[in-house]
């Protein structure tokens, strides 16, 4: 009943954060504010929007306590979840391999800890990569600079062509955020990557194998979409003024998982309730009353 989709969700929250000092050395990166949420809150809303229940947080060496204090084993937002620790910075695509047992036989959905998604159609982009049967399905994003990222090219009928790492000349403005889904092959290809020249196992090459088996799908975000990521200072503050934005202008919250947990039926509505009072001195409490 737990894996709706025979799907597993890992968050890679690794990151101690380097790009963040000094603020990430008493707080890791994925626990640190965006407005008014840790940040890890936002990849989490992300697959609880997807329905996966069975939730795998990778952690960096000595921060169980922090999460734990934080998300328990989850029962808060009616999901299961346990915490694997990486204790070298080794790449994306070495999250898949830590989590190898944890993925079994089922598929799996990669989410960055840093990567915040919003729309208000986000569920039915999801439904599109959970009907994904075979191969892998990931995003393209239009950004203005996309140098920084993965870069996915498409040609005239709209599939995609090429995925360049961090390109120097981009061949296209789209780039593919943090949010992956793989079959149970991703295992076998993750197995078989070799470090990139900046050392890690690179996501993009997993995706790559992907797309020269003619098995990947790239779905584009339309304009509306709001994809951040809060890597930097800059980012960070970026992100937190847009989710006050959004979050003012619609009167809706992102990342709310309690809601989330409620409209999904995981939570009563009598722990919600039960919630919203321990938050009650908050805007995000109130809100949760109102639900
Ligand atoms: C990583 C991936 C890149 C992706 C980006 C999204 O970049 O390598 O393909 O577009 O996350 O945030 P990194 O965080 O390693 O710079």
């Amino acid at each position: 009943e737990i894996e709706e989709y025979h799907m597993k969700g890992i968050i890679l929250a690794a990151g101690k954060g380097s790009r963040l000092y000094p603020m990430t050395r008493p707080v890791c990166k994925p626990l640190l504010p965006v407005y008014d949420k840790p940040m890890i809150y936002y990849p989490l809303a992300v697959l609880l929007q997807a329905g996966i229940r069975d939730i795998l947080i990778i952690i960096p060496p000595g921060e169980e306590g922090p999460f734990y204090r934080l998300l328990g084993s989850g029962g808060r937002f009616g999901v299961h979840i346990t915490y694997e620790v990486q204790e070298v910075a080794r790449g994306i695509a070495d999250a898949l391999l830590i989590g190898e047992q944890f993925i079994g036989e089922d598929d799996v959905c990669l989410v960055l800890g840093d990567n915040i998604f919003y729309s208000p159609d986000f569920e039915s982009y999801l439904q599109q990569a959970l009907r994904l049967g075979q191969g892998a399905c990931v995003f393209g994003y239009y950004v203005d600079d996309p140098r920084a990222f993965g870069v996915v090219e498409f040609d005239a009928e709209g599939r995609a062509v090429s995925i360049e790492e961090k390109p120097r000349q981009p061949k296209s403005n789209y780039i593919v955020p943090g949010l992956y889904f793989y079959d149970n092959s991703v295992m076998e290809i993750a197995h078989n990557l070799k470090p990139s020249a900046r050392g890690e196992l690179e996501i993009t090459d997993v995706n790559l194998e992907y797309l020269r088996r003619g098995a990947l799908r790239v779905v584009k975000l339309d304009e509306d979409f709001v994809w951040l990521d809060a890597g930097t200072a800059d980012n960070l503050l970026d992100s937190a003024q847009e989710v006050k934005r959004v979050q003012d202008q619609t009167g809706r919250y992102i990342a709310c998982l309690e809601e989330i947990a409620y409209q999904r039926g995981y939570i009563s509505y009598q722990t919600l309730q039960r919630h919203a009072s321990d938050l009650a001195k908050t805007l995000y409490g109130q809100y949760l009353q109102c639900l």
